[in-house]
């Protein structure tokens, strides 16, 4: 058994750890630019951000839409650099924070666009230093060193993963995600739940990814549906079950189901956390069949109660789980494959995976 484990990313965490924010910076930084969306501007959140900046420069970029687009995150990377940004803050869900990551690779590059980015070749210089502060409790970029981009012309989600995306800083003040909607605490908690088992299943896992991994699941299983309800110390609990999950998934990824979701969310415009979900749940059924010997396979089990539990806590938040009920037709599955079998994360699913595999999965999403 050997593994590496290395979090570069200082966490602090907290409600209220938004006052700690200029003390966290270097006084040598003076050129800052937040990355956010208009709700949160319009909630006054990027105001109290900058307001906890001292009298740095600070411009604040709000252009961020759901899934944000390869075009956004170059429009970013202009304004940043035009500012001459010397660090780069992502404030609110994952769309926010993965433009973030883009924009301080593209002031680091500026010969780069986010369509180089995501072809993952290597960065000639590190992106500036990232500042995650998420609001919703979900995404657990604030903690990984990936980024998401829709790319709208091939209608796909392209991913990239660089070292200097991992944030320096992840401030992690569960204060802000009181006022997230009702659906949205549903729809990123299932995002929290997906990443720590997927992270779980990963076959990169390793004891100290499982040992965040299970933490994640645990915390997620027993306070969801309180904070479903607003409860702050339930929403406290999955803030911090949020990051404990994004420490899995930046050492063991995530697998299958993630990748099926992107489809789901590109055509049919599902939340990212509920399309994962809805691909998680036949996958689950279908590993059972597979690997019913699995240890770990049988540990998830029983933290669902048995085979179906976890089909029965998500409709018990009052989520739909097949796929018949968003206006998916059956007939869709193979335009969705095409997309699914191209990507890596298929290399750490733990059994073999093939396009039929994958129909047989998305059948099973109908049931
Ligand atoms: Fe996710």
């Amino acid at each position: 058994m050997g593994f590496e484990f290395s979090l570069p990313t200082k966490v602090v965490f907290g409600p209220g750890s938004i006052g700690s924010l200029d003390a966290e910076l270097p006084s040598s930084i003076s050129r800052i630019f937040i990355v956010t969306d208009a709700v949160l501007v319009e909630k006054g959140l990027a105001e109290q951000v900058k307001e906890h900046l001292g009298n740095r420069s600070v411009e604040i970029f709000s252009a961020v839409e759901p899934n944000p687009s390869f075009e956004t995150v170059d429009a970013g990377g202009v304004v940043a650099r035009a500012h001459e940004s010397q660090l780069v803050v992502g404030l609110g869900g994952g769309s926010p924070m993965d433009a973030a990551k883009g924009i301080a690779g593209l002031v680091a590059n500026p010969a780069l666009s986010t369509r180089d980015l995501v072809s993952c070749g290597d960065l000639e210089w590190p992106a500036v230093p990232v500042v995650c502060i998420p609001t919703t409790s979900g995404t657990g970029s604030e903690v990984t060193p990936f980024a998401v981009f829709s790319n709208h012309a091939q209608r796909t989600k392209e991913g990239c993963s660089f070292p200097s995306f991992f944030p320096a800083l992840a401030l992690v003040d569960s204060e802000l995600t009181y006022s997230m909607p009702h659906g949205t605490v549903i729809d990123t908690g299932l995002d929290v739940l997906t990443h720590a088992i997927e992270a779980f299943l990963s076959t990169i896992a390793s004891p100290l990814s499982d040992v965040f991994a299970l933490d994640a699941i645990a915390r997620a299983r027993t306070h969801l549906q309180q904070a479903v309800a607003k409860d702050h110390a339930a929403m406290d609990e999955m803030a911090l079950a949020a990051t404990l999950a994004g420490v899995a998934i930046a050492h063991a990824s995530t697998i299958l189901p993630h990748v099926m979701g992107y489809p789901l969310t590109v055509e049919h415009d599902i939340p990212h956390g509920r399309a994962s979900t809805l691909a998680l749940l036949p996958f689950l059924d279908l590993l059972m069949e597979r690997l019913p010997e699995s240890l770990k396979v049988q540990r998830l089990g029983s933290v669902f109660g048995g085979p179906g539990g976890m089909r029965q806590f998500v409709n018990e938040l009052g989520i739909q789980t097949s796929l018949g009920s968003y206006g998916i037709d059956r007939t869709e599955i193979s335009g969705f494959v095409p997309k699914v079998i191209v990507k890596s994360d298929l290399e750490i699913t733990p059994f073999p995976i093939s396009e039929e595999e994958i129909t047989t999965i998305y059948e099973k999403g109908f049931e």
